[in-house]
């Protein structure tokens, strides 16, 4: 979809349907559209149907012109009731709108302004959160389907209408909001495709791609090497399937800021898991094509540094591989060397993701990162403790767990914050080696965060983030549709936004 500004006095807007936003429960319509009905279209005020509109959270009611103006249609967005009022709401109102003028193929949508007008939140945060909304609530993956395509082609053209030149800020905010949603959609897609297609080596050539693309710099380590250099723990998982891993190192050098210390991002990118030997049963297996979200995100937020050329140091850390039973498996017993020099006892292969997890954060080091962010579809755990809608957020830092979990609240990306305690230590200690993958199953989501805890120096701010649950939706919930959300994407780049406020160098 484009998206075009138009700047023009109301009486000459002109488009196939008008879009508003209205409250619920509120008996006068929201300032902008009563204005404009006032003043260009009385024929709305007489519409019956007006009064019966409720304005409740994703209803969109249309509403055409008898006569033969300018705007044929307006459709009306609910908003939920005033109280509950989060710009999160736009995000999802813009999402079922955009998604009614598709079921009317319609070409193009316009969204004036003035619809923001009375809402209690900033004109630029208020647009940024619809395009996002009308972008990644159309996206739909259809790549494979060869018969009954939805076409995706509908509307063509979102056209922003103002009354006269926008601040920057305002100018800027679907710029931002197109940026962050291709970053949300390279995620989405590469999460929903199957894992025949997106291998280890497939992600391998996104990356590369985006190397190329927008000029950082690659590095794709193989079996062996990652083997010579001592990541015995990523090997291990990596032995037992016959698709090459790939450990891919993607940095993006800002000329600028290129002093500073870097973000180091990593994500578990298993491309599928099968639990291994210790295998996993086979109801709804197919799910696990999706213990790649985590290096999923991770790309889609390269693709969003590059398309806005900012300026930070960032690097991306991606242990890709798949997880298979077999001949050359590692096994439950095995003693494993990590990158770090800890020797861990395998107790469950099905613990995979912290042991790719724990080479990457060891090899994350030598960027002496101002920060490292893990994320991770970590464990089935972190799903009974928080639901679908609440990814597990950990850390090193508890001021810093807190920021962070701040600012995904205010873009919609729930956290919430797990205690890595001292006290759980005891339950991964090993008899045979420094310590194991696998407790009992007590206290699972923190465990695996305890785990990865071991492989980070303490003097390096650190955040694991267990996105088990929120990285697929089963159903329609809240502003993600059904199936991958992308989540995580949003949350790094509105990270690097107000880095300031993070507190860290
Ligand atoms: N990939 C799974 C976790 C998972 C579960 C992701 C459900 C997405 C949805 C992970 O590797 C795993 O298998 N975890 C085990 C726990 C582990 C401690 C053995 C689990 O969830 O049971
Ligand atoms: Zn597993
Ligand atoms: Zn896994």
């Amino acid at each position: 979809m484009r998206i075009e500004w138009r700047i023009s006095a109301p009486t000459h807007w002109q488009a196939e349907a008008l879009l508003f936003f209205v409250p619920e429960k509120t008996p006068q319509p929201p300032e902008g559209l009563d204005q404009w009905i006032r003043r260009d279209a009385q024929w709305l005020a007489q519409s019956p149907a007006l009064r019966d509109f409720q304005g409740k959270i994703q209803q969109v009611a249309v509403f055409y012109d008898p006569g033969d103006g300018p705007v044929p249609r307006v459709l009306c967005c609910g908003l939920g009731p005033p109280e509950d009022f989060h710009p999160e709401r736009l995000r999802m109102a813009a999402a079922a709108g955009l998604r009614k003028c598709r079921e009317l193929r319609l070409k193009e949508a316009a969204l004036p302004l003035s619809a923001f007008a009375g809402l209690p939140c900033e004109a630029a945060v208020a647009l940024e959160e619809a395009v996002l909304g009308a972008v990644t609530g159309l996206h739909q993956y259809d790549a494979l389907k060869t018969r009954d395509v939805e076409p995706t082609s509908f509307p063509e053209t979102l056209c922003l209408l103002a009354e006269r030149e926008p601040e920057p800020a305002v100018r800027q905010a679907p710029f931002l909001a197109e940026a962050v949603s291709s970053g949300i959609l390279l995620a989405r897609d590469l999460t929903v495709a199957p894992a025949n297609e997106i291998t280890p080596s497939y992600l391998a050539g996104t990356a590369r791609r985006l190397a190329e693309a927008y000029g950082f710099t690659l590095d794709v380590i193989d079996l062996e090497t990652a083997r010579e250099m001592g990541m015995g723990a990523f090997a291990a998982v990596a032995q037992g399937s016959r698709e090459p891993p790939a450990f891919i190192v993607l940095e993006h050098k800002s000329l600028e800021t290129g002093f500073k210390k870097p973000l180091v991002v990593v994500g578990k990118g298993i491309t599928f898991d099968t639990g291994g030997i210790s295998l996993k049963p086979g109801d709804k297996l197919d799910s696990m094509k999706q213990d790649m979200a985590g290096a999923a995100a991770v790309l889609g937020l390269f693709e969003v540094l590059g398309k806005t050329r900012w300026e930070r140091h960032v690097v991306g850390i991606l242990p890709c591989t798949e997880n298979m039973p077999g001949g050359r498996a590692y096994k439950p017993g095995d003693v494993l060397r990590t990158l770090a020099g800890l020797t861990v006892e395998v107790i469950s292969t099905d613990a995979e993701g912290r042991l790719v997890l724990c080479d990457a954060l060891a090899y994350a080091r030598r960027y002496s990162p101002a920060l490292i962010l893990d994320i991770a579809t970590l464990t089935g755990a972190c799903i009974v403790a928080l639901g679908k809608q609440v990814a597990g957020i950990m850390g090193n830092r508890e001021s810093l767990v807190q920021r962070i979990q701040q600012v995904g609240m205010d873009i919609g990306e729930r956290l919430w914050p797990l205690p890595l305690w001292d006290l759980y230590f005891d339950s991964i200690k090993s008899d045979v080696a420094d310590i194991k993958n696998l407790s009992d199953r007590a206290a699972a989501a923190i465990i695996g965060g305890v785990f990865l805890n071991q492989f980070v120096p303490r003097e390096i701010p650190w955040i694991h983030l267990d996105i088990a649950g929120t990285a697929w939706s089963d159903k329609e919930t809240g502003a993600f549709p059904k199936g991958p959300t992308g989540f995580g994407v949003r949350l790094f780049f509105e990270l690097l936004r107000r880095w300031e406020e993070l507190g860290l160098e």
